[in-house]
């Protein structure tokens, strides 16, 4: 699916995020499976991540990112008519995620529901908030993505165990005068799925399931380094754009070798391109915002400013999104 915003200008107003206090470093993860810092440093680029309590579940992570969200919008719950939470690692199947956060948030006149995407959740959320909000159905909606997938990673496999940290983010979308959205691009290829799958979490039988995340990793790194690039383009060619006029590019958090790889290809110079996989590893749904929030603090967020995010994973899925950067409501926009 690719399109441009035709319609009423979107944008986001507050972006909000958290992740558990726990650090977890390679080498703590060398104390539990046979690897190395060295080894994960130089495959992946990842040095820590954050991981969740026992008793911490997604939507406890996702409660103060998507608190921070609102009050950077200037926003209360009672104010928001839409909570989507992409998320795979939910509270429960049911009641969903983004149900128990609308009740919490005082969230009385929203619709809320949970959005399956893996790791290109928080994209896919964003495009399904834009379309509401620009059908006119929706006037403000929360989107949250977050993942605890410690709590469904096999931990005596170290070629997953030390990919994946928990975190979430979210933003808040409304109608604005100026910038806001260009355009969306979103695929699946579930022909590749079994390549990153959960089996035994749905109503799918497995002789020996074990509810543990599996993934073949070499066919997910050449399945990231296409759609990454595919993608970007994609989405640049749609708006009318070309890689010169991005100001940051936001890919998701999954590994350093496939952002290098897609930032290579693209050309987009590093000193535009936000990495923190190094601090918090493959968030899934909450990597964008995480980063995001990053190149906000760091003052890359100013207005008017070209942003590309592009993410994939589980489904197999992709998705970028192209917008013009407003500061939040609460910045005094
Ligand atoms: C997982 C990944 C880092 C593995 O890197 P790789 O260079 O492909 O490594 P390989 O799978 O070829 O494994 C090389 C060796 O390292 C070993 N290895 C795997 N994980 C290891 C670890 N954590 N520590 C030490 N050695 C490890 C393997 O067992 C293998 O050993 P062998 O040669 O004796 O069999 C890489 O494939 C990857 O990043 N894939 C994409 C994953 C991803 O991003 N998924 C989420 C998408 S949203």
């Amino acid at each position: 699916m690719i399109g441009s915003a035709t319609g009423p200008r979107i944008g986001i107003t507050g972006l909000g995020v958290h992740v558990p206090e726990r650090v977890l470093t390679n080498d703590d993860l060398a104390q539990i499976v046979d690897t190395s810092d060295e080894w994960i440093v130089e495959r992946t680029g990842i040095r820590e991540r954050r991981i969740a309590r026992d008793d911490e579940a997604l939507t406890d992570i996702a409660l103060p990112a998507a608190r921070a969200a609102l009050a950077d919008a200037g926003a209360h719950g009672g104010e928001i008519d839409l909570v989507i939470c992409a998320t795979v690692t939910p509270d429960m199947m049911f009641p969903t995620s983004s149900a128990l956060l609308a009740d919490a948030l005082g969230a009385r006149e929203a619709a809320a529901y949970d959005l399956l995407a893996g790791c290109t959740g928080f994209m896919y959320a964003l495009a399904q908030a834009y379309g509401m909000l620009a059908s006119g159905l929706s006037r403000r909606a929360l989107v949250v993505g977050g993942d605890v997938l410690s709590k469904i990673l096999d931990w005596e496999d170290r070629s997953t165990l030390v990919l994946f940290g928990d975190g979430a983010g979210a933003v808040v979308m409304e109608r604005i005068g100026e910038g806001g959205f260009l355009g969306f691009e979103l695929g699946a290829d579930g022909g590749g799925g079994m390549h990153l799958c959960y089996p035994g979490s749905g109503s799918r039988r497995f002789e020996n399931p074990q509810s543990i995340l599996k993934m073949n990793g070499r066919e997910v790194f050449k399945f990231a380094t296409r759609v990454m690039v595919s993608s970007a383009r994609a989405v640049l060619a749609q708006c009318g754009k070309t890689v010169a006029d991005v100001d940051v590019y936001v890919p998701h958090q999954a590994n350093k070798r496939i952002i290098d790889y897609a930032v290579g290809k693209l050309g987009i110079p590093d000193e535009r391109t936000v990495v923190n996989v190094d601090r918090y590893g493959n968030t899934s749904s909450g990597s964008i915002p995480l980063a995001l929030a990053d190149a906000r603090d760091d003052g890359r967020l100013s207005e008017g400013a070209l942003v590309l995010m592009t993410g994939m994973g589980a489904g197999l899925t992709w998705g970028s999104a192209l917008i013009e950067w407003t500061p939040s409501r609460a910045a005094g926009r």
